[in-house]
C-alpha cells in the first residue's frame, strides 16, 4: 500500500522534464524490472563560493515508487550544495514520501544512484576531484546500467541473467 505522498508524487511528479545544456545527467538503470531514470542538473556558485543544485529535472521510465522517488529527490535536492545532495539517502527518500514498501525501496536508491551519476558527471566534465565513494558508485551504476540496456533490448538474455542472478 502507498502512502498518500507517493501518490502525490506520482500522479503530481515535481521537476519532470529534461534540462536542455544540462551541467551533469545521470542515467542509470535496474536489471531486475528494467527500469531506466535520468536526472539532469544546472549548477551555480553559491555566495560562499560553493557548487550549489540550482535546477534539476528528472526523466523515469519506471513504476510508480520510482517516479515519486525521483520527484522527491529533485526535491530534496535543489538549493543544496553538491556535497550535501551527496549525503541523501534512500532512506531520507522514502521517509520523505511517508515510507515505502520493503519492495520498492530500491526504487529510491534509483534516484539516489541518478543524482550521484549527474554529480559525476559535472565534476568528471569540469576536472574537479571526485570522491573516492562517488567513484566506487559510479563504477556500480554503470555496469548495472550497461546490463539494464543490455536486456532491454535483448529480451533472451533478460531470461538467461535472472536464471544466474
Ligand atoms: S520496480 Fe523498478 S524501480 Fe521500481
Amino acid at each position: 500500500m502507498y502512502s498518500k505522498e507517493v501518490m502525490d508524487h506520482f500522479a503530481n511528479p515535481r521537476n519532470i522534464g529534461i534540462i536542455e545544456n544540462a551541467d551533469g545527467v545521470g542515467k542509470v538503470g535496474n536489471y531486475v524490472c528494467g527500469d531506466i531514470m535520468w536526472i539532469y542538473i544546472k549548477v551555480r556558485k553559491n555566495e560562499n563560493d560553493e557548487d550549489i543544485i540550482d535546477d534539476i529535472r528528472f526523466k523515469t521510465m519506471g513504476c510508480a515508487a520510482a517516479i515519486a522517488s525521483s520527484s522527491m529527490a529533485t526535491e530534496l535536492a535543489k538549493g543544496k550544495t553538491i556535497s550535501d545532495a551527496l549525503k541523501m539517502t534512500k532512506q531520507n527518500i522514502a521517509d520523505s514520501l511517508g515510507g515505502l514498501p520493503a519492495v520498492k525501496l530500491h526504487c529510491s536508491l534509483l534516484a539516489t544512484d541518478a543524482l550521484v551519476e549527474a554529480i559525476y558527471d559535472y565534476l568528471s566534465k569540469n576536472s574537479l576531484p571526485v570522491p573516492d565513494d562517488v567513484l566506487r558508485k559510479h563504477e556500480r551504476i554503470k555496469i548495472d546500467l550497461e546490463k539494464t540496456e543490455k536486456m532491454c533490448l535483448n529480451p533472451k538474455a533478460q531470461e538467461n541473467s535472472l536464471k544466474k542472478d
